[in-house]
């Protein structure tokens, strides 16, 4: 399955109302339609200045966790058989675990039709990107902060450049034994790392990288770098982006980018998205950490995903979403790390 022509169809749909209403006959039918995010592991190796590893309260409040081992065959009876996708890696570093190999290999055996990795990739080795490309992994996601060395290791701390690339190496020689499998970059972008974007083929050729993904910062804690503001930016976007779209479709790479960063920073900080798909993620997007199971009041060691959804009426809920205004809707919403995109 590819999931990238999902969402562009999903973007495609613009009504909230025949979303829902997707939604609710795919859980009526106990079909697939979840998106499962899984941190493994609530740690992480580096300690990038735009994320909350900076934030030493947050660290020492949240995290802490390792999924064990001995649970994942339960983990994945409990919903797994409706996932549309698996993630692995959300908001820590899932090269961490040591068992992300037998973790897509279940995931496998539960037939999820994509499972992605989002990593720093500094932990990776040769024979663990060959290990998890033969378990299944549809997809890597490597992060990135800055195109140059310098920015590179200034905005991700302890992370090193020269690892980074031997990485990339190692999965575009991968992708040659595997060529089903997708390197994907997503490179979170401030004031200070936008405009080295415009060299990134001339660096970044060399690879193999089958889509970018551009995302503005957002404020997601107490961190380090603390320029949440890009109104600096707001009108070079606009060319930088253009010229990306350009030099990604002559080389095949689809890229994913919002259509403006223009938000009024006085209200939010997140760039403000006319992709109703966000409405649906408080139903959709299921969050797994060794903390949490997708929501407060559900215990996955002694409940299943269909009497929980039992129990809270779920379907009605979804149902009765089909007839909710975006204002409602919104009330609930969480701050995700979710963007608007626009797909070439
Ligand atoms: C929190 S990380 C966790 C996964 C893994 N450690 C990694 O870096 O890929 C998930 C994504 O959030 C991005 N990110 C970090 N700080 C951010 C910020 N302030 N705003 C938006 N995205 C951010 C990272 O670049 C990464 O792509
Ligand atoms: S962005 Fe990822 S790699 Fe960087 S500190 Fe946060 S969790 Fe770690």
């Amino acid at each position: 399955m590819d999931i990238y022509k999902l969402l562009k169809f999903n973007n495609a749909i613009k009504s909230h109302r025949i979303k829902f209403f997707g939604l609710w006959l795919l859980s009526v039918l106990n079909r697939r339609h979840l998106a499962i995010q899984f941190d493994p592991v609530l740690a992480c190796n580096l300690r990038c200045k735009m994320c909350y590893f900076t934030d030493e309260e947050y660290v020492r409040t949240n995290m802490k966790g390792i999924f064990k081992e001995t649970d994942l065959e339960n983990l994945a009876k409990v919903n797994f058989k409706n996932a549309l996708k698996l993630q692995i890696g959300c908001g820590a570093e899932p090269t961490l675990f040591k068992h992300n190999a037998k973790l897509i290999e279940i995931a496998k055996d539960y037939k999820v039709p994509y499972i992605s990795m989002v990593t720093n990739g500094n932990l990776l080795e040769n024979q663990e990107v060959i290990n998890l490309s033969k378990a299944g992994l549809n997809e890597f996601i490597l992060s990135m902060h800055g195109v140059t060395k310098t920015t590179y290791e200034d905005l991700m701390d302890k992370g090193i450049y020269d690892k980074f690339h031997e990485v990339l190496r190692y999965i575009t020689e991968e992708k040659k034994n595997n060529p089903k499998l997708k390197l994907r970059i997503n490179y979170t972008f401030n004031v200070d790392n936008f405009h080295e974007l415009k060299m990134f083929f001339n660096v970044y050729d060399v690879y193999s990288i089958d889509i970018i993904q551009l995302r503005p910062i957002d404020k997601i804690g107490e961190t380090t770098y603390n320029n949440f503001s890009i109104k600096a930016i707001e009108n070079d976007y606009q060319e930088v982006n253009a010229f990306l779209k350009k030099e990604s479709a002559k080389r095949g790479i689809t890229l994913l980018s919002p259509k403006t960063i223009n938000r009024n920073e006085e209200q939010s900080l997140k760039v403000k998205t006319e992709n109703d798909s966000s409405y649906l993620i408080p139903y959709t997007y299921c969050y797994v950490s060794p903390k949490y199971y997708w929501k407060d009041d559900f215990d996955w060691k002694t409940e299943t995903f269909a009497n929980w959804q039992k129990r809270n009426n779920w379907n009605s809920k979804l149902f009765k979403n089909i007839f909710t205004s975006k204002n409602d809707l919104e009330k609930p919403n969480r701050n995700m790390l979710n963007y608007s995109v626009e797909i070439n």
